[in-house]
């Protein structure tokens, strides 16, 4: 089965709102990834969905003030933890190195980490070569020392909620170059549509997705659940 993985990012901006997105996007095979803050109240209204954070600090617990600890979203019922999503490595500075003790934390702590990797315009104008290798030194250093498995998220950056889908058939050749350095599942995230999902999930190495700005509204979410549950 596909993944399925509705990234909420900063939004809806109260609790009622989000209560309703949850039971309308509670649906097997998603997991629902909200802000922090009500990811308690989206626990108590899903039962099919499972719960997914969007980020996680690397330490257990103490004089961290701010951060959220693995174990926190572990004893809350969280399943998935969304980290290097690209808003992060650009907006907050996070580095690889960062990443990488965040998995590691995630992975002790008994998270299924969901690691975001994908190249900037720039890389990817260079051609596929060049988006292959950014991709691959994201992969080495952000998994390094990792031995357990991750998800990985392909989410070329210039895909991101820009309406401007990669192409299946190159996301498809990335997919297939990530699994050959890493066996595991690869979901693709980038300007995720109703209309464009099943071109994405019909290659086999495509094993899901990662969709933002879509999963926010209700009704286009459950046409993308529709079309990803269909055999192609
Ligand atoms: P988008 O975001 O679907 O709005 O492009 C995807 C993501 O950032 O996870």
């Amino acid at each position: 089965m596909k993944l399925l993985v509705a990234n909420w990012k900063m939004n809806p901006l109260s609790v009622s709102q989000a209560i309703r997105l949850a039971k309308a996007e509670d649906l097997t095979g998603v997991v629902i990834a909200p802000s922090f803050v009500h990811l308690g109240e989206v626990k108590e209204v899903i039962k099919r969905a499972v719960l997914g954070a969007q980020d996680t600090f690397w330490g257990r617990e103490g004089a961290a003030t701010g951060e959220i600890s693995p174990v926190m979203l572990k004893t809350l019922g969280v399943r998935y933890v969304i980290l290097g999503h690209s808003e992060r490595r650009c907006l907050t500075g996070e580095t690889d190195e960062m990443i990488n003790k965040k998995i590691q934390a995630a992975l002790a702590a008994g998270l299924k980490p969901i690691l975001c990797v994908g190249e900037p315009t720039p890389v990817r104008r260079k051609g596929m070569t060049a988006a292959q290798k950014f991709v691959k030194t994201q992969l080495q250093k952000d998994l390094k020392g990792v031995k357990r498995p991750v998800i990985i998220a392909y989410e070329p950056i210039w895909a991101i909620g820009t309406g401007k889908a990669d192409k299946p058939e190159e996301t498809a050749k990335i997919h297939r170059f990530i699994k050959k350095l890493i066996p595991t599942q690869v979901i693709y995230g980038g300007s995720m549509t109703s209309k464009n999902i099943k071109s994405f999930l019909k290659y086999k190495e495509i094993g899901g997705a990662l969709v933002g700005g879509a999963s926010l509204n209700a009704g286009e979410f459950r046409k993308i659940f529709n079309a990803a549950s269909q055999p192609s």
